[in-house]
């Protein structure tokens, strides 16, 4: 197959992924929407916890690392054709914007990258690709263990797709944004159809008080 043929199947194949989780995710939604606020234990589902990772020049990092910090967190992989660009370009117009308007929040936000695909994502591709973005986008790989831990913390769907005549694999994944506070709650969770615009004001309206 031609380079074209499969990066329109990776596309397609990408479209029906975030088809299927953003079915699974509407139900998390809701849950998140449950989630917000301070009692966060009441709805059962809890979104997000203790990490350890590993960072784009591979050092080991953990939820400490961001502590007493807004934290904007996008589950995706660098292979993706499409939507995980989009959504970190969002990212970057949404920090671009609270610089300007609020820039005492934005530098108390750290955007994080997590790769669902850390065999290909080592800490090199992370690094190269992250530098497409934001300058402080955080790109985040481990071992396959410790990123299934993280995707199974923020209610992350994620699987390879391996199509027939394609050499290499794409990845099914849902796409969410997280917005979450200094003491770790669920502030927001935007999804692709949400705008830089509406991501801010939402973000603003559910800042602690
Ligand atoms: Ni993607």
């Amino acid at each position: 197959m031609d380079i074209k043929a499969r990066l329109k199947r990776t596309l397609i194949l990408c479209v029906i992924g975030l088809v299927i989780g953003t079915g699974i995710g509407f139900y998390q939604m809701n849950n998140a929407e449950q989630t917000r606020g301070a009692a966060s234990g009441i709805a059962g589902v809890k979104i997000g916890g203790p990490f350890s990772l590993v960072n784009q020049n591979g050092e080991s990092v953990t939820e400490k690392n961001f502590a007493g910090q807004y934290k904007l967190i996008y589950f995706g992989f660098t292979y993706c054709p499409a939507i995980c660009p989009t959504e970190l370009q969002k990212i970057t117009r949404v920090l671009k914007t609270l610089e300007k308007d609020n820039p005492k929040l934005a530098a108390n936000i750290a955007p994080i990258f997590i790769t669902v695909d850390p065999e290909r994502d080592t800490p090199e591709v992370l690094k190269d690709y992250i530098t497409q973005f934001h300058p402080k986008l955080v790109g985040l790989t481990g071992s396959v263990e410790q990123i299934e831990d993280a995707k199974k913390k923020y209610r992350i769907f994620a699987a390879k797709v391996q199509e027939e005549g394609m050499s290499d694999y794409t990845m099914d994944h849902s796409s969410f944004i997280y917005f979450i506070g200094p003491d770790d709650n669920v502030l927001g969770v935007y999804r692709m159809d949400d705008t830089a615009q509406m991501m801010v004001a939402d973000m603003l309206s559910n800042l602690p008080k």
